[in-house]
């Protein structure tokens, strides 16, 4: 019998927890391996061929530590190297059979069947923004959607510096919140585009008027994991099933434990890795 592996959730940081949450949610039965690269975060505002890099090293890494398929649960990194990956370095991997997939796609999907004006707001780092992905992606299947997108280059450091409670936090929420809503008064729909901003939710939401939808990822990016496994069946055979979640970080785990022990629900006892060693 074929050895089988967690799924291999990957973010620059603690962003990715949110995924998580909705993956164990929707998937609860899986084992993961979630790995934050907090030492070199925030990506969103590094080049494109930095980001890759840094994405190809954790997926490399996720891979040799037996992972089949990983969720790169970034946007940043899914609008930036996940085609390179998949198009590039996949198809001249030993195992034809991993794959890795992202958080734009399934978040787009979703879009037509919920906006009612016909507006969108997406909220992204500066990377996320300037490679502007969710128009483009948008505009393929539903091109009478508006999408307006707004980079918000200060909520990443404020979730990771543990700042996203503070008082001091309301400020920045407002001030992308106002740009977002000045540029276009008719969106109806919020997609935050970053997977760290559910960390900022109750500013978020407490800022918008209550009519206004705000989509975070975790759940739809859940559920489309369980309908891409029910339609893979090949790769549903390769994954360990045993509701077990571990974590890596590449800084501190005394700051990485506290936060994803609120994530998962009991104590987290991350491990420190080293990515640039692994090539
Ligand atoms: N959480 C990531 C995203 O969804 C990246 C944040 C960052 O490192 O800037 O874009």
């Amino acid at each position: 019998m074929r050895k089988t592996s967690p799924i291999g959730v990957f973010d620059s940081g603690y962003g990715g927890l949110t995924i998580l949450k909705g993956l164990r949610k929707a998937l609860p039965q899986y084992d993961y391996l979630y790995l934050g690269d907090n030492a070199r975060a925030p990506y969103g505002t590094r080049s494109f061929d930095i980001v890759y890099g840094f994405t190809l090293e954790a997926v490399r890494y996720l891979f040799a530590q037996g992972c089949p398929l990983v969720i790169l649960a970034c946007n940043t990194a899914s609008a930036k190297a996940l085609r390179s990956i998949q198009q590039n370095d996949l198809p001249r991997m030993a195992d034809p059979g991993l794959r890795v997939l992202g958080v734009i796609r399934p978040t787009v999907e979703l879009i037509p069947s919920v906006t009612r004006s016909g507006h969108v707001g997406v909220l992204g780092t500066p990377g996320t923004v300037a490679s502007r992905s969710y128009t483009m992606e948008i505009g393929k299947t539903s091109p009478d959607i508006r999408v307006t997108e707004v980079a918000c280059p200060l909520w990443v450091p404020l979730v990771e510096n543990r700042e996203a409670d503070s008082p001091g936090a309301d400020y920045f929420v407002g001030k992308y919140l106002d740009t977002l809503m000045q540029a276009d008064p008719a969106i109806d729909t919020v997609i935050l585009g970053c997977t760290h901003y559910p960390l900022l939710y109750p500013k978020i939401r407490a800022y918008l008027p209550p009519e206004i939808k705000v989509l975070a990822q975790g759940e739809l990016v859940g559920n489309s994991l369980a309908d891409y496994l029910l339609r893979h069946p090949e790769m549903e055979t390769r994954l360990s099933k045993g509701g077990d979640t571990r974590f890596l970080t590449t800084e501190n785990t005394e700051k990485f434990n506290p936060l994803a022990s609120l994530f998962v629900g009991h104590p987290a006892c991350a491990q420190r890795i080293d990515l640039t060693n692994t090539l």
